[in-house]
């Protein structure tokens, strides 16, 4: 399965994201590569101390990394140039496409999900950087989306300062450390929400299998060879 994170410029949790999903169906023992399509590197960057629970990969050495995987999640270089998005399109099974509850992240959603609803891969919106405190908000954005005809996952990613530490430590969320060295006490919601967000992935991409016929590439799971 070939799942690519895209969409708008920076900051919208792209690469949080891409490294999250991508460690979490590692840890669920599935040959998973990240592909850093963005060139500004920063997935490279988030796994360069070597602590992440998947290889991260370089788009150029992409090919021969993800020749025995079973999930590639690609974090996607922000584009609005249609040529791109058509081979980012092409090459994927699945697209997700983190959006926080501001209104210009959901009217750049809306604009991409325009483009893409010419092709005919599953995409979804992932609300990511949800404000505990604002749930409304959240509720709103995702009715606004769903009126536009895009499919929202359920998971929310909680906006929790933990990602950020985690980052600066080049681990994931759930082993994120505080300021005073102090295992971060909510991480674990941050790390569920995207275990949540996977599982929901999968079923998307199966149904999509299902009806149009493709047998699942998704096997059962094998160790990663080191
Ligand atoms: N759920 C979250 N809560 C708090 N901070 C987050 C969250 N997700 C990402 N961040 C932080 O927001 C910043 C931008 O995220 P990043 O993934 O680099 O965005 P993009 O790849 O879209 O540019 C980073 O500092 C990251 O640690
Ligand atoms: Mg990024």
């Amino acid at each position: 399965m070939f799942v690519t994170v895209f969409g708008q410029k920076g900051g919208v949790a792209k690469t949080c994201t891409s490294v999250h999903i991508a460690a979490s169906w590692s840890l669920k023992q599935k040959r998973v590569v990240l592909v850093d399509a963005d060139r500004n590197r920063s997935a490279t960057a988030y796994g360069a101390r070597g602590l992440l629970p998947c290889p991260v990969v370089p788009i150029e050495a992409a090919a021969k990394a993800t020749r025995s995987a079973e999930i590639v999640v690609t974090d996607g270089q922000a584009s609005s140039n249609d040529d791109e998005i058509k081979n980012l399109v092409e090459g994927a099974d699945f697209i997700l496409l983190p959006t926080t509850t501001q209104s210009r992240s959901i009217e750049l959603t809306v604009e991409m999900s325009q483009m893409l609803r010419k092709y005919k891969v599953p995409y979804a919106a992932l609300l990511v950087k949800v404000d505990a405190r604002k749930g409304a908000s959240a509720d709103q954005a995702s009715e606004l989306l769903q009126q536009f005809d895009i499919k929202v996952l359920k998971a929310r990613i909680p906006l929790l300062s933990a990602f950020e530490h985690a980052e600066t430590e080049g681990v994931t969320v759930d082993q994120a450390i505080d300021n005073r060295g102090r295992a971060n006490p909510r991480r674990m919601t941050g790390w569920s929400a995207y275990e949540d967000a996977c599982q929901e992935i999968e079923d998307l991409y199966n149904e999509h299998s299902d009806a149009s016929q493709i047998v699942s590439p998704i096997v059962s799971p094998i160790e990663w060879a080191a």
